[in-house]
């Protein structure tokens, strides 16, 4: 590997193009970051029943994550111990009491130890024995879950996954504590696109309040001016309408959003919306949160300043309306988004229609709003291809925000402090790997 020159590479105010489109650089990124760091596998109530399974991939690995018999949940390499076969070959299922190998028929129970092997007699007098961890799947080396959310580190080694998500850990408070009995459950029906560009443009643009009042709005004023036209002659408007509409705002007033950056790149964008109607319906979930919690803690629940929550690398979580989108590198211009929603256990089911709203309203690939930002990504990809430039600059707002123990709060919504503490983080990540790979020079 050619020496890489990080402090060059990645600046405190710009970045080198080169980092959005490097083969070498993006290996980094899968082996350092992706395969080391805490990843979303997927939520429990996915794989609910023994033998159910979910298969993903954290960094460039295959990998299932599987009910156990005694309920637990595994996270393991999708790979038989044989001649390497991913023994799972469809996104989810229910794989029964064990894996079964497609190829030659080795199975394996739901923690991934090896239960029969055919012929096994072949095997005598060979170094292969059954209890050797190698005739056996390979367990993720950690696995844990909060609020219900499974997450799997490749690495022994590293932060728990309390101390990784830190404050960002209110994405899944804030969901949860939106159903009057704290508890959510997938609908395993999710989007998948394949964005022809680099991660990263994904995660800045998630907390870049600059850019919807620009690339959203033509949908955000056609969206307005229906919506007003619905509001004089009925009276009033369904909440779909402001999803859209809210995209139309002033450049002033998202300046006027505050983003809060947290280390490892975790951030939320403050909320912007209002989500709160006084319809019939939203009377009674809110009756409902108020009987469950009390009038204080429900208030608090319902009124946290958050539009998204954002756990560097790879997960957005839009808490309020139960959206997540969950990214899956697969090259340096090649990255697959997974978008799923969720439902808010025993709330009415009006308010899941509004989750179901925003997710085919605006996350997916179906709607003007992400379509409008795909292109976007995809042309930033040609332009950072191309050597009409060597920068991507992220000056915005520099020296202008607040920085309290090691937190940064923006003073200005539109201060690209996300993107620098984006890259804090990834330095953090990748500055170990190229210094290992300097000194064995
Ligand atoms: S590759 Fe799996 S049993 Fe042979
Ligand atoms: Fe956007």
């Amino acid at each position: 590997m050619t020496a890489i020159d990080l402090d060059h590479l990645v600046q405190p105010d710009r970045v080198h193009r080169s980092v959005y489109t490097d083969q070498a650089l993006f290996d980094l990124e899968m082996e350092h970051m992706f395969e080391k760091t805490w990843v979303y596998c997927g939520h429990e109530s996915q794989v609910k029943a023994m033998g159910d399974y979910h298969t993903l991939h954290i960094g460039r690995q295959p990998m299932v994550m599987v009910r156990d018999r005694d309920q637990s949940i595994r996270v393991l390499y999708n790979r038989c111990p044989h001649r390497g076969v991913q023994l799972c070959g469809t996104h989810s299922g229910n794989t029964g009491s064990g894996f079964v190998c497609p190829y030659h028929a080795w199975s394996f129970h739901l923690n991934g130890q090896v239960r029969a092997i055919p012929l096994a007699k072949g095997y005598d007098g060979t170094r292969l024995k059954l209890d050797d961890p190698q005739a056996s799947m390979v367990p993720a080396a950690r696995v844990d879950s909060y609020r219900g959310f499974v997450f799997a580190s490749l690495s022994a080694e590293g932060p728990s996954l309390l101390e990784f998500l830190g404050e960002a850990k209110v994405a899944f408070d804030d969901m949860c504590d939106r159903s009057p009995v704290g508890e959510v459950e997938v609908v395993p029906v999710c989007h998948r696109v394949v964005q022809h560009s680099n991660w990263k443009f994904f995660m800045e643009n998630q907390l870049d309040a600059l850019h919807p009042s620009v690339t959203h709005q033509s949908t955000g004023v056609s969206a307005r001016r229906i919506e007003e036209r619905v509001k004089k002659s009925q009276g009033s408007a369904p909440l779909y309408f402001h999803y859209l509409s809210t995209f139309a705002s002033s450049f002033d007033q998202w300046d006027s959003v505050q983003t809060v950056n947290f280390p490892y790149g975790h951030g939320i964008l403050k909320a912007y919306m209002g989500l709160r109607p006084t319809d019939p319906d939203t009377v009674e979930y809110e009756g409902l949160l108020k009987k469950a919690y009390g009038e204080e803690k429900a208030e608090e629940y319902l009124s946290r300043s958050i539009h998204h929550v954002l756990i560097y690398p790879y997960l957005s979580v839009q808490s309020p309306l139960q959206q997540l989108r969950c990214l899956r590198p697969i090259g340096p211009d090649k990255t697959l988004s997974e978008i799923w929603h969720f439902r808010l256990k025993g709330a009415p089911e009006a308010i899941y229609r509004r989750a179901l709203w925003y997710f085919n309203l605006v996350n997916s690939p179906a709607t003007m709003i992400n379509a409008d930002d795909l292109e976007n990504w995809t042309r930033g990809q040609w332009g950072l291809q191309s050597k009409g430039g060597e920068w991507v600059s992220f000056h915005r707002n520099m020296g202008g925000d607040t920085e309290t123990n090691g937190v940064s709060y923006s003073n200005n919504g539109t201060s690209e402090v996300v993107m620098r503490n984006q890259f804090k983080a990834w330095q953090a990540y990748i500055r170990p790997a190229v210094q290992a790979a300097v000194s064995i020079a």
